[in-house]
């Protein structure tokens, strides 16, 4: 099968597309290279798929790129291209959150409409549990309401309509999965768990935003990618809520980092605007529509992103 992984050279989409060459798939990967973090550490991303066969990267942005020619023929699309991070979506860097996920989103779905030979049949958008905003009702079903607390939320809100409305007015199948707090090996440099492991193994100390009672639903890497993959194979489409399952504090983290990698010296500062209190996925619709069933514990996969990092700075 021909599939389209945009943004193919960040955290989730190098591991999705990965795992669907060694499928058997011939995949597709979009991607610009956005200076959100380096370059570097995205070809890193990709030097395992930049040896498969199977495996080709288009440099361009979705959301300028002319890309009729490459949906041309392609059976299905994910669609995890974004410019993401919650807490640095305020101020002048809002520009990029509507032309990243906003925009390019449209150009992508406008795209897909134009297919002239057999249509797409998926077209799985990477949304987020940024979606619901710093909502009482917990757990979160995707039936409860979308009150985004960050711009960022609000663009991948808007996007995750926009999959909705091709869906309904022009018969894209789209698919439309929230993920919630994704980690694992590769993942983004902004985001807590590559911070605080990078900080305690170089003995620094570890910035702490509040009183570290806020609580997400960590999903592991892999099993974000089990759920792309159930979302290519089902007939049915929309909205699904992806947890880890794995709700914890963040101060219950750093307590099991501490029993990993020795005592950890916390730096506390002021809870960060944007940040949502807790999230926790109701994955029910997940479970009984797609199947999935996340597998890997917090502690395994904590353990998976400590020795993925400590290869990573050797390597330097
Ligand atoms: P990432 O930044 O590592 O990967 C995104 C990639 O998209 C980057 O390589 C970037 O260069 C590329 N990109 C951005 N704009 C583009 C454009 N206009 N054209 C082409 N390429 C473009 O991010 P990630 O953490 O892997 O997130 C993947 C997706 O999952 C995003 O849509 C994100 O919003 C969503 N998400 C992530 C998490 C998480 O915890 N990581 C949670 C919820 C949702
Ligand atoms: C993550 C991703 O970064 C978003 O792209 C994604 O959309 C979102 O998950 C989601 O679930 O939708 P976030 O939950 O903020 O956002 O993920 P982390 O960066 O791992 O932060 C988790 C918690 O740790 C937050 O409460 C944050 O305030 C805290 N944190 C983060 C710290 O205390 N210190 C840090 O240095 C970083």
């Amino acid at each position: 099968m021909r599939i389209i992984v945009t943004g193919a050279a960040g955290f989730v989409g190098s591991h999705l597309a990965e795992r669907l060459v060694a499928l058997g798939h011939e995949v597709v990967g979009i991607d610009r290279f956005t200076d959100y973090y380096s370059r570097a550490v995205k070809e890193r991303n990709l030097v395992r798929l930049r040896d498969e066969a199977r495996f080709s990267l288009v440099e361009e942005d979705l959301a300028r790129a002319d890309l009729a020619p490459l949906v041309e023929g392609a059976e299905v699309i994910f669609h995890q291209a974004a410019q993401p991070g919650v807490r640095a979506s305020w101020g002048q860097t809002f520009g990029a959150y509507l032309h990243d996920n906003v925009l390019a989103t449209q150009r992508l779905l406008e795209a897909v409409k134009s297919v002239r030979g057999t249509p797409v049949r998926r077209v799985v958008y990477a949304s987020s549990s940024s979606v619901y905003g710093d909502i009482d009702e917990l757990p979160m079903r995707e039936s409860s309401a979308t009150k985004p607390f960050s711009p960022y939320g609000v663009t991948k809100l808007a996007a995750e309509h926009l999959c909705e409305l091709y869906r309904m007015n022009h018969g894209i199948p789209t698919t439309s999965l929230r993920y919630f707090t994704v980690y694992g090996p590769r993942q983004r440099p902004d985001m807590a768990f590559h911070r605080f492991i990078s900080a305690a193994r170089r003995g620094e100390s570890i910035p702490l935003y509040g009183d570290g009672e806020q609580t997400r639903d960590f999903t592991f890497v892999a099993d974000a990618v089990d759920a792309n993959l159930l979302a290519m194979d089902s007939a049915e489409g929309g909205v699904f809520n992806i947890g880890g399952g794995s709700r914890v504090t963040v101060n219950e983290v750093l307590a099991t980092l501490g029993e990993v990698l020795g005592p950890l010296r916390i730096e506390r500062h002021e809870r960060q605007l944007g940040d949502v209190r807790h999230t926790w996925a109701d994955a029910s619709r997940a479970r009984t529509v797609l199947g999935f069933a996340p597998k890997v514990t917090l502690a395994e996969g904590l353990r998976a992103e400590a020795a993925w990092l400590s290869e990573a700075e050797k390597l330097g």
